[in-house]
């Protein structure tokens, strides 16, 4: 079972992750947690890359590949492998997050990065998608605006939201918008049923 998260930054998706994985902790349930870019040791390096305001790419299309490589790496070396073990697994982001930040936020190729996103993750689909949705000017004030990312524009994270909002509407089966702006807990109440629905839909 593949569960993704995903969100605008400062969208309060990886406190929810946390709460997830303490639950399924408690339930008995083995989870495999990721993250991208990272969740391995060249994933976690081009992370760095990716953040630093410094290193980071100066192009779009650079961004996007390095994106790719670290996806390539967590698909074949973690995801693919802990799912065919039957595992679950939780990824802090997938190819969502590319189609939202690289089509939508930095206006590449639809069409190219459907074919890189194609050849990056071997098939590999997830069964549910959290999307933590929340107006950009809210999500940017709750960050700390440090890393390359978090110092874009808000006409960058509005389009980078619209993209995610476009994506929940074309396919609302596996995309569940889940409104951010409310209390952590209210959140976590609507995200449990979720899984819990998921639950009772594949087992
Ligand atoms: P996060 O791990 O704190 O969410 O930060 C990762 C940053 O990278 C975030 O700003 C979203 C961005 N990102 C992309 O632009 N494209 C991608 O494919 C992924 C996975 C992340």
């Amino acid at each position: 079972m593949f569960i993704t998260l995903e969100g605008i930054d400062g969208s309060g998706k990886t406190t929810q992750l946390n709460l997830l994985a303490a639950w399924l902790q408690e339930q008995g349930l083995e989870a495999v947690i990721t993250r991208e870019p990272g969740g391995t040791p060249l994933g976690e390096k081009i992370r760095l890359l990716l953040l630093s305001p410094e290193d980071g790419p100066k192009t779009a299309v650079a961004e996007l590949l390095l994106y790719a490589a670290a996806r390539a790496e967590l698909v074949q070396r973690v995801i693919k492998p802990a799912l065919q073990a039957g595992k679950i697994v939780i990824a802090d982001r997938f190819n969502d997050s590319t189609w939202a930040y690289q089509v939508w936020g930095r206006g590449l190729d639809p069409l190219w990065v459907k074919e890189v996103l194609s050849g990056t993750t071997d098939g590999i689909k997830p069964d549910l998608t959290l999307l933590f949705d929340l107006v950009p000017s809210v999500s940017l004030s709750r960050i700390k605006r440090g890393d390359r990312l978090e110092q874009e524009n808000l006409d960058f994270f509005q389009r980078v939201r619209q993209g995610y909002l476009a994506l929940a509407q074309e396919e609302p089966e596996r995309i569940r918008l889940i409104a951010a702006d409310r209390s952590v807990s209210a959140i976590w109440t609507e995200v449990r049923a979720e899984v819990e629905t998921l639950f009772t839909k594949i087992c």
